[in-house]
């Protein structure tokens, strides 16, 4: 291997990316910044610097992994969401950006009763994505984070301690709603929500690098939404919002399995693409 500089290793990553990446010139930097640990300021100041032989090994293989394929967010560990940044490990769901307009639907829930909730319950908690960004949007409530992956949970205790909620924000395993003790304003969801017989056909990048734990919603994909709608009563206090995140074409059914079981829909907000995304849910009197 011969000495390569920077600036050519940024070229020769930024066409290879172009195959795989929107912003291809952004994704070389970042992998520089993650292997190497040089900002883009720096990387902008000094496109002369030559790179040792083992950060070229290590820029090479992670540049493969990308050109496989593999979502940037996975190789570097960590994901931004809701302006937080947040560490994900391999049996944690990438969080996504349609998971936000759940976030923007508490939000505006809240911004239009004035009230904010105090106590919120996130079930299937991930990275904790959803209940960190509202905690930090909620400076006096306080939160449980259930998920039945125990390295999840970890993960999700350590997001919540490197963003200083950890005195806020709770994180346990557990099966859903089993064991939650406890009385709370809102609960928050975005549960698994494909159908079983559908996994195959998700995108490799998402097939190879999501646990299918937290993606598989059972035959009909509706089966988190049907233990939520039937075990969340004991927990929500009387007035309580349930706010759940919904899959593509999946908002008529979860509304219909509401109805069936006691609930109303009371607020509905669509993502970026205009799919109905989440949903607000209040016990019918
Ligand atoms: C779609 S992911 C959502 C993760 C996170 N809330 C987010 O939006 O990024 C669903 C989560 O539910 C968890 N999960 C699946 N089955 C569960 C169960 N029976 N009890 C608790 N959590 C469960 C998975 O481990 C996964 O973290």
């Amino acid at each position: 291997m011969t000495t390569v500089v920077l600036a050519l290793w940024l070229r020769e990553a930024t066409t290879a990316l172009a195959s795989v990446a929107d912003q291809p010139r952004m994704e070389a930097r970042r992998l520089v910044a993650f292997v190497c640990g040089w900002d883009a300021g720096q990387q902008i100041a000094d496109p002369g610097r030559p790179l040792s032989l083992h950060q070229q090994a290590q820029l090479d293989h992670a540049l493969q992994r990308r050109l496989d394929d593999e979502p940037l967010s996975r190789i570097l560990g960590r994901r931004e969401f809701w302006g937080l940044d947040l560490s994900i490990d391999g049996a944690t769901l990438d969080p996504r950006a349609d998971t936000e307009t759940l976030v923007d639907l508490v939000l505006e829930t809240y911004a239009a009763d004035a009230a904010a909730p105090s106590r919120i319950l996130d079930l299937g908690t991930g990275s904790g994505a959803i209940l960190l960004a509202l905690l930090s949007a909620y400076p006096r409530a306080t939160g449980l984070g259930i998920d039945q992956s125990a390295a999840t949970v970890e993960t999700a205790r350590g997001n919540a301690r490197d963003l200083g909620l950890n005195a806020r924000a709770r994180f346990e395993v557990g099966d859903w709603l089993n064991g939650v003790q406890g009385r709370f304003d809102l609960i928050v969801s975005n549960p698994p929500y494909i159908p079983t017989g559908d996994l195959p056909l998700l995108a490799r990048n998402v097939r190879e690098f999501d646990d299918p734990a937290a993606l598989d919603g059972g035959a009909d994909g509706l089966i988190f939404y049907r233990r939520t709608l039937t075990e969340a009563a004991a927990v929500l206090e009387p007035g309580g919002v349930l706010a759940v995140e919904i899959g593509i074409d999946q908002r008529d059914a979860v509304a219909e399995a509401a109805f069936g079981l006691g609930w109303s829909i009371s607020g509905q907000r669509a993502d970026l693409a205009g799919i109905p995304r989440a949903l607000t849910m209040v016990r019918l009197a």
